[in-house]
């Protein structure tokens, strides 16, 4: 199980010092959300600012998140300031093949998002080529909104082909994650939990990631016994 607190809810006016809390919490990785104000309504940070903090988070997996209509231009300095998996979106349509093998050549490892209004089917092509799968449990853009439960049953649905197909992609959802919503995309299939404002808001962060991998391995023992790749 991963557990992966969103730098995009730390304090941005001691950025080094919050990514040092985070790679002190206990935490796997680091989740970057990178806005570009185009393919979602909101700009957040680009790859200067990833790699202006990478040196006080050295042990963390540095997991970007490009929420960016042309995330082409990005992926080389991305992979310079130091992400290790670069995901992209399947709403980007027939750029979708282009940049996974990019990334791929790049010597990363990659994944793949799908938003709440866009059917799972969209991401089934693409299953065998990925590290990554990220069911989006909100709309994009912001942090801080609450859960869209209809979205469990993309999990499920994701869930199944990775056992169907032996494929063993990570599948790690984002948005209005708690520890209770935590629990029921564990039950779902999830591995992979990135929180925003349930963790960085929080005074004592390891303790709060300590009680999301409690909460989430309760609701599936059997995540208890997944390795952690790719650190
Ligand atoms: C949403 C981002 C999320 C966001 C989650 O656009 O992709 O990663 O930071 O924030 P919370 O956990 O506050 O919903
Ligand atoms: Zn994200």
């Amino acid at each position: 199980m991963i557990i992966a607190p969103s730098l995009l809810a730390s304090d941005y006016t001691r950025l080094g010092k919050e990514a040092e809390r985070a790679a002190k919490s206990g935490a796997d990785w680091l989740h970057l959300d990178i806005m570009d104000g185009q393919f979602v309504p909101n700009i957040s940070f680009g790859p200067g600012v990833v790699a202006a903090v990478r040196p006080h988070a050295k042990n963390l997996f540095f997991d970007a998140h490009l929420m960016c209509g042309k995330p082409e231009i990005l992926l080389e300095p991305f992979v310079q300031a130091g992400a290790d998996l670069i995901t992209v979106h399947v709403e980007l349509g027939k750029k979708v093949p282009q940049l996974l093998w990019k990334i791929k050549s790049l010597g990363k490892k990659v994944g793949l998002a799908v938003n709440p209004p866009t059917s799972i089917a969209e991401v089934q092509p693409y299953l065998a080529q990925i590290d990554l799968l990220l069911v989006m449990t909100v709309n994009p853009g912001f942090g801080g909104q609450s859960f869209i439960h209809e979205c469990l049953p993309k999990i499920q649905q994701a869930s199944v082909w990775r056992h169907e197909r032996k494929l063993n992609y990570h599948l790690e959802v984002d948005g209005g994650i708690t520890n209770q919503t935590a629990a029921e995309c564990a039950r779902a299939g999830a591995d992979t939990f990135v929180a925003g404002t349930s963790l960085f808001a929080l005074r004592n962060l390891k303790a709060a990631v300590a009680k999301m991998r409690q909460v989430a391995k309760a609701a599936d023992p059997a995540l208890a016994d997944l390795a952690v790749p790719f650190v």
